[in-house]
């Protein structure tokens, strides 16, 4: 199977039909499309409708998860049941299969990795956060395990491992994803890839602790190195 991914779409509510010529050339080159969140820039309803017309042209399955940038409205349920309505799998709770591949996807959470990891140690709040990166990585493992295929594929938005970081400032990397992301995917032989955004001054490629490939499809990490904003992998 031919899996295209793009991440950082990051639509706006003046854009006209945004992705439609994109996403027609992607159904030429690819069987399944993967979205990898900061689908709209504010998440707002508007941004969202937009971008959902141009998934309704999608000739081949869209599947993905949202970003941060999807909540900052305060509406990612609306956002979710908009793209939802277009056609477009959301992953979040519940895994997909498509022609025998599998699919889980989260959004993920910040936390920081190795020694900068944040631990549920001391003010709620700080508990509170920690225990949001465990709950994304949990809601992974449960899509994960729910999989009968043999090959399948994690989608994030939020970096599992360090690797796809580089280049962006090493202080911010505890925003940009966290380690207990990775545990998950390491868990299941059945993920042949990873895929993510969000970092989008990070590296192309990376790989878990257990050496699953992991791809930064941000368009902006992606363009400079294809010619294209999103990267065709083959699962
Ligand atoms: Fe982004
Ligand atoms: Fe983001």
């Amino acid at each position: 199977m031919r899996v295209a991914a793009i991440g950082d779409l990051h639509v706006q509510e003046d854009s006209v039909a945004p992705y439609r010529e994109l996403f027609a050339e992607i159904g030429n080159h690819a069987d399944v499309l993967l979205l990898c969140g900061d689908l709209t820039n504010f998440g707002k309803e508007k941004e969202a409708e937009i971008l959902a017309d141009d998934i309704k042209s999608s000739t081949i399955p869209v599947l993905g998860v949202l970003g941060n940038h999807d909540y900052e409205c305060g509406c990612p349920d609306k956002v979710c049941a908009i793209l939802h309505e277009a056609g477009m799998i959301v992953l979040d709770e519940q895994a997909h299969e498509i022609d025998g591949v599998g699919f889980a996807g989260v959004k993920g959470f910040l936390g920081g990795f190795g020694r900068g990891e944040l631990a549920p140690f001391g003010e709620p709040i700080v508990k509170a956060f920690v225990d949001e990166a465990m709950k994304e990585a949990r809601k992974l493992e449960n899509q994960l395990r729910t999989l009968r295929t043999d090959r399948s594929v994690a989608v994030l938005h939020y970096s599992p491992i360090t690797a796809t970081l580089e280049g962006e400032p090493q202080e911010i990397f505890q925003y940009l994803g966290a380690q207990r992301l990775a545990e998950p995917i390491d868990r299941f032989d059945h993920v042949k890839a990873v895929v993510h955004g969000h970092a989008h001054h990070g590296t192309y490629e990376g790989r878990t602790p257990l050496g699953k490939p992991v791809y930064n499809v941000a368009q902006f990490v992606v363009r400079p190195l294809f010619g294209r904003p999103y990267a065709i992998l083959e699962i």
